[in-house]
C-alpha cells in the first residue's frame, strides 16, 4: 500500500498563523514524500453555528489557501468534505461503536461544550471525533499532520480502526500522527497561554492569512513578552518569547541557535520589528495568491471538481467493503 497523508482545516475563518505553521505549512513540506489528500472540513464546521452564505464563501476561500501556501494539484487532490456523501455516513458507522464514555474524554468537547454550557450544546460537538475517524480511514490513510490539540482525536481515530477490525475483519489502516518538532502549538499573541485561534476574543491575538501589511505590524507590535530583555528560546521560563521566536523560526528557517545569535545584544523592540518584516515577507506572497484566486476561481473550481471526483471514487470503493462487513442493505 501506498503512504497517504490525509488532513483538513475547518472552514470557520479564514485560516490564522496557528493552522499555517501547525498544519498547512508541513503540508507542503510532506506533499514531497507522500500521496496526499488535504479536506475542508465543512461539515465540522457546522458543529457550531454558521451564517450559510459566509461558511459558503470561506470554504472557497480556504481552498484557495491550501493552493496559495503552495499545495500542489498534481501531488495532491483537495475537496470539500460534504461534497463526498461517504464521510457522513462512515461517520455514522463509526459513532455506533463509539462508546460514550471514550467520546466524553475528548478535551475539544469539554472545552467546546462548556462555552454554551452541556445541555445546550449540539449532538454535532459530541460527535465531531467519529467524522474526523471516517475522513482519516476512508482514505487508508497512513499519516495525518496536525496540531497538538488534535492528537486526541487521532487516538480516538485509531482505537476505532482496531475495533472496527476485530469486529468485522480487517477493513481500515491505523494511521500515525505527524507532529512538528516547533510551531504544533502557536499561542495567542495577546495571550501566550491560550492556543492562537480564530475565536479568540483579543483581537491582536491572531494573525489571519489574510491580514494585510499594517495590521500584521500593530499586531506583533502588540504582542505580549516576558520579563527579562535577552533574546533566548525558553519555553518553560518564558513562554510568550519563546512563541514569537517559534514564528520567527517557520518564517525564516533560521534555527533557534541562530536567532539567539541574530539578536545578541539587542532587546524585544528590535526583535518584534524584525519579526513583523519576516512575516510580512513570507505572508505577502500567499495574501497576493488568495486575492488572485478570488478574483478569478475558475482554476480553483476545476482542482476542487477534480478532487471531489478522486475522493468519491475512493470513498465509495471503501464504503461497498464497509456496508458489507457491517451487514448493511441487501445482498
Ligand atoms: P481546525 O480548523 O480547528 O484546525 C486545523 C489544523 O490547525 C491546527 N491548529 C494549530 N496548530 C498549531 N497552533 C495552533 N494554535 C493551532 N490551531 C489549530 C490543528 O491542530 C489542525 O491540524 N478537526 C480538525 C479538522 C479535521 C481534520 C480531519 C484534521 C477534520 N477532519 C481529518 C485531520 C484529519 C481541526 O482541528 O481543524
Amino acid at each position: 500500500m501506498q503512504d497517504l497523508v490525509l488532513s483538513g482545516v475547518k472552514p470557520t475563518s479564514i485560516p490564522h498563523l496557528g493552522n499555517y505553521i501547525g498544519a498547512l505549512k508541513y503540508w507542503v513540506e510532506l506533499q514531497h514524500t507522500y500521496r496526499c489528500a488535504f479536506m475542508i472540513a465543512d461539515l465540522h464546521a457546522i458543529t457550531v453555528p454558521q451564517n450559510p452564505a459566509e461558511l459558503r464563501a470561506r470554504t472557497i476561500d480556504t481552498a484557495a489557501m491550501y493552493f496559495a501556501v503552495g499545495i500542489l494539484p498534481e501531488r495532491c487532490f483537495v475537496f470539500v468534505q460534504s461534497e463526498v456523501p461517504q464521510h457522513a455516513e462512515l461517520g455514522w458507522i463509526l459513532g455506533t461503536i463509539a462508546k460514550m464514555g471514550e467520546m466524553e474524554r475528548m478535551t475539544q468537547f469539554k472545552d467546546k461544550s462548556a462555552k454554551e454550557g452541556r445541555e445546550r450544546s449540539g449532538i454535532g460537538l459530541f460527535t465531531y471525533p467519529a467524522l474526523m475517524a471516517a475522513d482519516i480511514l476512508m482514505y487508508d490513510t497512513t499519516a495525518v499532520p496536525v496540531g497538538e490539540d488534535q492528537l486526541q482525536h487521532l487516538e480516538l481515530t485509531r482505537t476505532l480502526a482496531q475495533r472496527f477490525n476485530t469486529h468485522f475483519g480487517p477493513t481500515f489502516n491505523v494511521p500515525e500522527a505527524l507532529i512538528q518538532k516547533h510551531g504544533a502549538r502557536i499561542m495567542s499573541l495577546a495571550h501566550p497561554d491560550r492556543k492562537m485561534s480564530k475565536s479568540d476574543v483579543a483581537k491582536n491575538g491572531t494573525i489571519f492569512l489574510d491580514d494585510d501589511t499594517d495590521t500584521i505590524r500593530h499586531k506583533i507590535s502588540r504582542a505580549v513578552t516576558d520579563s527579562g530583555s535577552t533574546i533566548t528560546f525558553d519555553p518553560i521560563e518564558r513562554p510568550a518569547l519563546a512563541n514569537l521566536m517559534t514564528i520567527y523560526h517557520h518564517m525564516t528557517g533560521k534555527t533557534m541557535p541562530e536567532i539567539e545569535q541574530l539578536f545578541a545584544g539587542k532587546g524585544f523592540g528590535d526583535f518584534k520589528k524584525e519579526l513583523a518584516e519576516v512575516t510580512i515577507n513570507h505572508l505577502g506572497p500567499i495574501r497576493h495568491r488568495l486575492l488572485e484566486f478570488r478574483k478569478d476561481p475558475s482554476e480553483l473550481m476545476t482542482l476542487l471538481n477534480k478532487g471531489r471526483d478522486q475522493a468519491q471514487k475512493l470513498a465509495e470503493q471503501k464504503m461497498t467493503l464497509v456496508r458489507d462487513r457491517v451487514g448493511l442493505g441487501r445482498a
